[in-house]
């Protein structure tokens, strides 16, 4: 008897609740205060609550402790900000992880596509790690991320437009007239190198890079990986193959991830088409001349050296 009650108590607790739990008492069940406090805030509770079918990527409290102070506040200060980044980790279908594929894009409640992306046995969601995947609700699924995701703004080429500190890149996009490519659908990864790192090139060889377009071209080119690689994707000693033909060299130790001989300086920034990552130095591929060849000036001047030396070993010979 007491075994039969027992079996009933484990049945009910298995198949009443289990089938009355929509999206936001899941999320509560699951740990995702914030993230409902946060809906609660926004009036979206009801929503997802009653929605008929949708998946939610649902931030852990922590990633929204480690959401950078200038969008806290942004999110803080503006209802609309707040309400367009709950909205975008909503799609309005039930998709489980195994229904998600590399580079997938998935129109969220925000109108913005979230990006999926699938590295070996991570799943990503516009760069946020999966951390724990198909936690089934009555109408949908909850996929825990391990980070906030903000809806991109720009393309790529927006992005160099709207920032100050990649006007030299800009300028070198412009001259090799590849902004509309940068603006298309890609998706890309780029390795941004900021003004510091066109800095670094000595200013008459950066000169002499830009009036050679089609050396720039493959310079540029070299920048740019087809697909979307977050930080999460690369690994030590990867190599990654560019649109210039050439590979580059991923190196990580620790924290620092290092793109041949440039460092990662700014990770993982969301654009419309893919991702961007700036780098504190220009890549050169591996054909191209080094970044200081022998000028010619400098072989003149050894040859008039050379000559001069031996008119003194013959005058020497001579007096
Ligand atoms: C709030 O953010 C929205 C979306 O970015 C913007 O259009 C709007 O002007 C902002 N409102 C205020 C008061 O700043």
């Amino acid at each position: 008897m007491k075994v039969f009650a027992a079996i009933v108590a484990v049945l009910a607790v298995f198949s009443a609740p289990g089938n009355a739990v929509n999206l936001a008492e899941k999320a509560t069940e699951l740990g995702l205060t914030d993230l409902v406090s946060n809906l609660q805030t926004a009036g979206l509770a009801d929503a997802v609550a009653n929605i008929a079918a949708g998946t939610v990527f649902g931030p852990t409290n922590a990633a929204f402790a480690a959401l950078p102070q200038n969008i806290k506040d942004a999110i803080a200060a503006n209802a609309t900000v707040l309400s367009q980044v709950l909205q975008y980790h909503v799609i309005a279908s039930k998709v489980m992880s195994n229904q998600l594929s590399n580079d997938q894009l998935a129109a969220s409640l925000d109108g913005r596509n979230i990006r999926i992306n699938i590295y070996g046995q991570v799943i990503t969601a516009t760069g946020a790690v999966v951390s724990n995947a198909d936690n089934e609700a009555d109408n949908g699924v909850i996929h825990i991320v391990d980070s906030v995701m903000l809806p991109p703004d720009f393309t790529v080429t927006n992005y160099v437009v709207n920032n100050a500190d990649f006007s030299t890149l800009l300028t070198a996009v412009q001259t090799a007239n590849l902004g509309a490519t940068l603006d298309g659908v890609g998706p890309f990864t780029v390795f941004a190198p900021n003004n510091a790192a066109f800095a670094k090139i000595p200013e008459a060889d950066l000169n002499a890079l830009l009036a050679d377009i089609p050396k720039l071209t493959k310079v540029l080119q070299y920048h740019v990986v087809s697909g979307t690689v977050y930080s999460v994707g690369l690994s030590n000693g990867q190599e990654v193959a560019t649109l210039s033909g050439d590979k580059l060299m991923v190196d990580i130790s620790g924290n620092t991830v290092k793109i041949n001989d440039a460092t990662v300086i700014a990770a993982n920034v969301n654009v419309l088409n893919g991702v961007i990552h700036a780098v504190d130095t220009v890549l050169m591929p591996p054909e191209a001349p080094t970044p200081t060849p022998t000028p010619i000036g400098a072989a003149t001047t050894i040859q008039v050296g050379l000559f001069s030396t031996l008119l003194i070993s013959l005058l020497a010979l001579l007096m």
